[in-house]
C-alpha cells in the first residue's frame, strides 16, 4: 500500500553518502547565496521553494494518491526501447535512409549507409523506423536489424540474419559460418529477395578485426553470385572512431557508405519531443511546467535526450511511492543520480564477467596505470592470458569506457598507459547493480 515514507526526502541519503540538501547546499555557486545549483545548472525560485520545502509530510487529502492509482497513463512511453509513433526533428536523416533504401524496393542492390551522431540523437529509431515502413510496403526486401552490443561475433551476426530469413536458429555448435552464409545466399537467390543489414553500435565489432570479417562478408557476397544484393546501414555514436581508419582498405573500396549525420536535438526540440512523451505517457497535471523545465536544463547539460526520458519514469515512479499525484523538483533531484548513468549501465551491462572484472580493476587505480602493470595484477586475479587482456582492453577502449594512450617510455619502448574515463564511484555503483 502507498503511503508517505517516514524519512523526509530532503534528509534522505542519496547512494547513502549525501542528502539532497547537503547537495544544494554545497552547490551553491560562490558569491550567489541564494541561488542553489543541480548540476551546473542554477535552480530559478520556484523550483528552488519546491525544493527548500520539500515534499510536506501531510498533504491534503484531495492530493493523495490512492493505493490503487498511478501516475502513468502508459508508462510504455518512458521504455527506452519504446519507438515513438511521432518521430519528428529527423525529416532529413529519414528521407536519405529512404532514397538510399530505394533501389532495393526495384530489385537492386541498396545504397549502403553510415548513421552517425552523439547518444540519443535518434538513430536507432530512425533506422528501425525506416525498417517497419519497409516491411509494410514489400516482402521482397528483408531488412535485419542487429544489436552489436548483443551479437559481437561474425557468427552471431549471421545467426542473426538466418533467423530473420528461416525464423529459427542455427545450432551454435557443429554449423560452419561456410554453410550458414551459403544457405543464407542460397534463400535470397532463390527467394528473389534484398537484404538490408543494420548493425547498430558498430563499434563493438571495432576490435579482434571483427568489423572487417563482418563486412566483407555481407559487402563481398554478390561475388559469390551477381544476384546476391546486400546493403548495410551501419550505425555508431563513437564519434572518436573513424570507420575508414577501423576498416580494410578491401572492404572500405566496397562499403563505400552514404554518411547521415544525426546532430544533438536542440532545446525546443527537446522540449517538443519530452512533452509529447508526458501528454501520452502520464495524466493530465502530473508534470508541472517547472519540473519539465529542470528535465530539459539535465538533457541540455547531458547532452542525451535519454536521460530526460529516463528521469520522467524514474521521477514517476518516485512520486507515486509518496503517494503524490504531481512529480515535485526533489524527484528529480533524487533521480537524476541514477538517469545521468544511463549510459554507464547500458554499456556495463553489455559486459561479460571478466570484463567487468578488468573494468573493476582499472577503476581501483589511483592513476593512469601502464599496460604492464595492470595485466600483472588482472592475470593474478584471473590467471587468464594476455591476449585475452588485450583484448578486453581494446574492447573496453572501443565503447568508450577507458582511454588509452601510447605516452610514457617503458624500458622495451613506448608504453600503453590506461585510464577510466568514468568517476570510479560511478563504475562501481553500476557494477554492483549488475550483481543483483
Ligand atoms: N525525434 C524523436 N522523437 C521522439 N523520440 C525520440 C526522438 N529521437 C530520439 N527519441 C527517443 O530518444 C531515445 C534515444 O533514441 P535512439 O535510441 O534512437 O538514439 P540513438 O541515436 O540510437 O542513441 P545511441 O547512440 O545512444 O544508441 C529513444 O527512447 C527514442 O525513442
Ligand atoms: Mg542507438
Amino acid at each position: 500500500m502507498l503511503s508517505f515514507s517516514s524519512a523526509h526526502p530532503l534528509t534522505t541519503p542519496v547512494k547513502g553518502i549525501f542528502t539532497p540538501l547537503e547537495l544544494l547546499n554545497w552547490r551553491h555557486s560562490p558569491g550567489a547565496e541564494n541561488t542553489p545549483t543541480l548540476g551546473r545548472i542554477t535552480l530559478n525560485s520556484m523550483q528552488r521553494d519546491h525544493l527548500t520545502s520539500g515534499v510536506p509530510q501531510k498533504l491534503p487529502s484531495k492530493d493523495l494518491l490512492q493505493w490503487d492509482q498511478t501516475l502513468f497513463k502508459d508508462e510504455r512511453y518512458f521504455e527506452l526501447d519504446y519507438i515513438p509513433e511521432h518521430f519528428s526533428h529527423r525529416d532529413t536523416q529519414m528521407r536519405a535512409l529512404k532514397i538510399a533504401a530505394r533501389p532495393a524496393l526495384r530489385g537492386a542492390r541498396p545504397i549502403n549507409c553510415l548513421c552517425s551522431g552523439p547518444h540519443g540523437t535518434g538513430k536507432t529509431t530512425a533506422v528501425l523506423k525506416v525498417f517497419e515502413e519497409i516491411e509494410n510496403y514489400t516482402d521482397s526486401v528483408v531488412p535485419v536489424y542487429v544489436n552489436c552490443q548483443i551479437d559481437s561475433t561474425r557468427f552471431a551476426i549471421f545467426s542473426e540474419i538466418y533467423k530473420k530469413l528461416f525464423k529459427y536458429t542455427p545450432p551454435d555448435s557443429g554449423v560452419s559460418f561456410k554453410r550458414v552464409f551459403k544457405k543464407i545466399t542460397k534463400y535470397l537467390i532463390d527467394q528473389e529477395k534484398v537484404l538490408i543489414v543494420a548493425l547498430d553500435d558498430i563499434n563493438y565489432l571495432f576490435y579482434e578485426n571483427t568489423v572487417n570479417k563482418v563486412l566483407y562478408a555481407l559487402l563481398r557476397a554478390h561475388e559469390v553470385s551477381a544476384e546476391v544484393k546486400v546493403g548495410v546501414i551501419a550505425i555508431s555514436s563513437d564519434l572518436s572512431v573513424e570507420m575508414s581508419k577501423a576498416l580494410d582498405p578491401r572492404v572500405m573500396s566496397v562499403f563505400l557508405p552514404e554518411g547521415i549525420y544525426f546532430p544533438l536535438y536542440n532545446r525546443d526540440e527537446v522540449r517538443d519531443i519530452l512533452e509529447d512523451r508526458v501528454r501520452h505517457g502520464f495524466y493530465a497535471n502530473v508534470v508541472p511546467d517547472d519540473v519539465l523545465n529542470m528535465v530539459i536544463d539535465l538533457v541540455e547539460e547531458s547532452s542525451d535526450l535519454r536521460v530526460g526520458i529516463d528521469l520522467l519514469r524514474k521521477t514517476g515512479l518516485r512520486a507515486e511511492i509518496s503517494a503524490r499525484k504531481y512529480i515535485a523538483a526533489d524527484d528529480v533531484v533524487h533521480s537524476h543520480e541514477k538517469s545521468r548513468l544511463v549510459h554507464l549501465t547500458y554499456s556495463i551491462h553489455s559486459l561479460r564477467e571478466e570484463e567487468r572484472d578488468l573494468l573493476k580493476l582499472i577503476a581501483e587505480q589511483e592513476a593512469k596505470i601502464k599496460a604492464g602493470d595492470l595485466y600483472k595484477k588482472f592475470n593474478e586475479e584471473t590467471h587468464l592470458g594476455y591476449t585475452r587482456f588485450y583484448d578486453i582492453i581494446s574492447k573496453l577502449d572501443s565503447i568508450r569506457l577507458i582511454n588509452t594512450d601510447f605516452t610514457g617510455r617503458g624500458t622495451r619502448g613506448r608504453t600503453r598507459e590506461i585510464q577510466l574515463r568514468y568517476e570510479p564511484e560511478d563504475v562501481f555503483s553500476v557494477l554492483a547493480g549488475t550483481d543483483t
